[in-house]
């Protein structure tokens, strides 16, 4: 993004895993910042880009070798403050005339560093306003290499008992390096320290979800002109927030096929189609395959085949509505910065290799188009800010994950057009009771799996034998972990009584309370 009207952060980014994290903690701030990967950070750049402040990351490099990466030395003569985080403080003391000294080191003076670390304050550092109330202050390290000698002017303002320059200053300049990782949710008092820093730079924050709109309308215009857009519409979050934003930058130019594949929820593909027709008047094509996808899977039983089956015939389908859009030359996804892992080649130039999983995946290049990825600098509860921001309706905006695979994947054992009618309706009973209870936004995700087993129950005075289900309901960020949702035991009797009295074939009702790890969050 490229944004001159704001006072810009410069983030130049040394491969870390956790580099989007910085970003998101001064969008946080309201702060405007763009990432940008060291091969492309030239002193031509640093001019043109002036930047108000600057941020190294950390990287798995060690600056020992002598062709590290390393930004351009004008960096250090642009009078902006500028914070180097591990690899990056690193770099800083290295390229200043300090000392850094590779891997473990016996006899003291520091040793490789991973995981949780407490730092106690030396001096006084306005970067550190807030941190130290209570004494220590937890930091997550994740370092081999350390610094051994400070460059000249720099003082040190916290130490770790295997860091002794844990926090480091040149306060005349403003260059702050601290070896452990701010943006992490193990540091608990980072984006505290964020907050300085850019307070320190004289940032006003006063970049919005709004200029980021605006921002990205632009972009989108400049990157397709007047070519056509085509969007695989889920009815999700994601795709819909992409659509939308798309439509308000390119107008008719954008084409969404939203293919309903069977395995939708109760209503779901009706109050997609709705919004998109009725609120948006977004051209889309309703592409109802439920007969061409569930014959494939009639009898299915393998989660890998059902998976795979999908897979192929939503790109079957995609392609064979797309090529009816005559002149789309660019194919539009909803993909958000968790499903793209980027990193950064360190010897093959500036590219930058990127792995994506979409359910549309594959398609770009079997169709020659061209990706249109507007969220995928973004994080999931930034993607419904900036749904808000675009007037979505809350009841799209809030709407819990739902996989692309669909019911396939909560239907373990066969797959079979009984079963998903008897899932369907006791899942729209538990987000029922979920959504009566006030508890919809306390869970990331909730569902009904319906499982491969028929047991024996007792219903007035007659034998009952019927399928069990399983309700599932977590807590997570962000889809990497879970954990299972404690509901009360008046909550789970109720909705097991409903779900029996309102359900013809189901008589059991089970609650999972796996995490993942082990779990996994869906059953397949
Ligand atoms: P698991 O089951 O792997 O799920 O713990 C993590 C999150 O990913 C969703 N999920 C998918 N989403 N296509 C998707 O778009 C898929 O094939 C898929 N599989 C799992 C799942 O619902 C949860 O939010």
């Amino acid at each position: 993004m490229t944004d001159a009207s704001h006072d810009r952060l410069l983030i130049i980014d040394f491969g870390s895993q956790v580099t989007q994290l910085i970003a998101r903690r001064l969008r946080e701030l309201n702060v405007y910042c763009e990432i940008h990967p060291f091969q492309s950070v030239t002193e031509g750049f640093l001019r043109e880009f002036r930047p108000k402040a600057v941020i190294f990351s950390g990287g798995p490099a060690s600056v020992v070798n002598a062709d590290a990466p390393r930004p351009p030395a004008t960096v250090f003569e642009m009078g902006v403050p500028i914070l180097g985080i591990c690899y990056g403080q690193q770099v800083m003391m290295d390229m200043l005339g300090g000392k850094v000294e590779g891997g473990k080191i016996s006899g003291g003076g520091g040793t490789a560093e991973f995981g949780r670390a407490f730092v106690a304050p030396e001096g006084n550092l306005p970067l550190l306003d807030g941190w130290f109330a209570e004494g220590r202050e937890q930091v997550w390290m994740s370092h081999g290499d350390h610094v051994s000698k400070l460059a000249p002017g720099f003082e040190v303002f916290g130490t770790s008992p295997n860091a002794p320059f844990a926090i480091t200053a040149d306060t005349d300049r403003k260059f702050y390096a601290v070896q452990f990782h701010p943006e992490v949710h193990h540091t608990p008092k980072g984006a505290k320290l964020y907050e300085n820093f850019v307070r320190l730079a004289g940032f006003t924050g006063d970049w919005t979800m709004k200029a980021y709109k605006d921002e990205a309308i632009r972009q989108i215009r400049e990157q397709v002109g007047g070519k056509k857009v085509i969007c695989g519409l889920s009815g999700g979050v994601d795709s819909s927030v992409a659509a939308v934003l798309i439509h308000e930058a390119i107008g008719d130019q954008l084409t969404c096929v939203f293919v309903d594949h069977g395995l939708l929820r109760l209503g779901e593909a009706d109050e997609v189609v709705t919004m998109f027709r009725d609120n948006y008047n977004i051209p889309l094509i309703h592409a109802d395959e439920t007969e061409l996808f569930l014959s494939a899977l009639d009898g299915e039983s393998d989660p890998e085949t059902k998976r795979k089956t999908i897979g192929r015939l939503f790109i079957d389908v995609f392609q064979k509505y797309a090529s009816q859009i005559d002149g789309a030359e660019f194919l539009a996804q909803g993909t958000l910065y968790p499903d793209v892992i980027e990193s950064v080649s360190f010897s093959g130039g500036p590219s930058v290799t990127i792995k994506s999983h979409h359910n549309v995946g594959g398609l770009p290049e079997k169709m020659g188009l061209k990706l249109v990825e507007p969220l995928r600098e973004l994080f999931k509860d930034e993607v419904r800010a900036l749904g808000r921001e675009l007037g979505l309706p809350e009841s799209f905006i809030g709407r819990h994950p739902f996989p692309g695979p669909g019911l396939a994947i909560r239907c373990p054992g066969e797959i079979t057009r009984e079963k998903l009618e008897i899932l369907r309706l006791a899942d729209a009973v538990y987000i029922d009771q979920i959504r009566k209870h006030g508890l919809y936004d306390e869970i990331w995700q909730a569902f009904t799996a319906i499982l491969p087993v028929r047991t024996v129950g007792v219903m007035g005075d007659g034998r009952t034998y019927d399928f069990a289900c399983a309700l599932r309901a977590v807590t997570s960020v962000d889809g990497m972990t879970a954990d299972y949702y404690p509901f009360s035991h008046e909550f789970l009797g109720e909705t097991a009584t409903r779900i029996i009295n309102e359900v013809p074939g189901i008589n059991r009702v089970t609650y999972d309370i796996t995490s993942k790890p082990p779990g996994t969050i869906e059953w397949e």
